[in-house]
């Protein structure tokens, strides 16, 4: 993580990445939010997500990852975007949901100045690499996915601003 020290005393910030924008990363957002201001850090850190594809611009989540995410307590508001270069610059921590993500985000030049990981790196070594597309699946596909996003996500907040 030596590349993606945070420089202090400055606030963070923090993006999910997927495909579609719609399942996986908005739920990260959501999850990732509640815990931001559960722990009252929402003056310090500043969370969003993208996807890598164009597929879903301007939608909200799929309707399925609303329904699970809610039914653990977390609203998700966000509309689908893609990610774009400038993103790179903006964002202190960019987290891909699976190697095809990861792979995507790699392949732009401005990412060799941004600190890009992939989501299970911040998880034991006994959880999936990827968090799996649950977009094709059924409905527990939805909730592994929260499951993952709810082991990560404090590891990453600790990452991003050391609490
Ligand atoms: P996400 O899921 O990448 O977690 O948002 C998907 C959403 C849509 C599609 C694939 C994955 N799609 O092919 O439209």
């Amino acid at each position: 993580m030596e590349s993606c020290k945070p420089k202090l005393g400055q606030a963070r910030s923090l993006l999910f990445v997927c495909l579609g924008n719609i399942c996986r990363s908005p739920a990260a957002e959501g999850v990732m939010q509640k815990l931001i201001d559960q722990r009252g850090l929402a003056e310090r850190v500043r969370v969003d997500s993208a996807g890598t594809s164009s597929y879903h611009i301007g939608e909200p989540a799929d309707r399925r990852m609303r329904a699970a995410a809610a039914s653990r307590g977390y609203d998700l508001t966000s509309r689908a975007r893609m990610i774009h270069r400038a993103d790179f610059a903006k964002f202190d921590l960019i987290i891909a949901m699976d190697h095809a993500n990861l792979r995507e985000l790699l392949s732009y030049k401005e990412s060799q100045a941004g600190c890009v990981r992939l989501l299970s790196d911040f998880l034991e070594p006994h959880w999936l690499r990827e968090v799996p597309d649950p977009y094709f699946g059924g409905e527990q596909g939805f909730f592994e996915v929260l499951d993952m996003l709810e082991a990560a996500c404090p590891a990453i907040l600790t990452a991003l601003d050391g609490q």
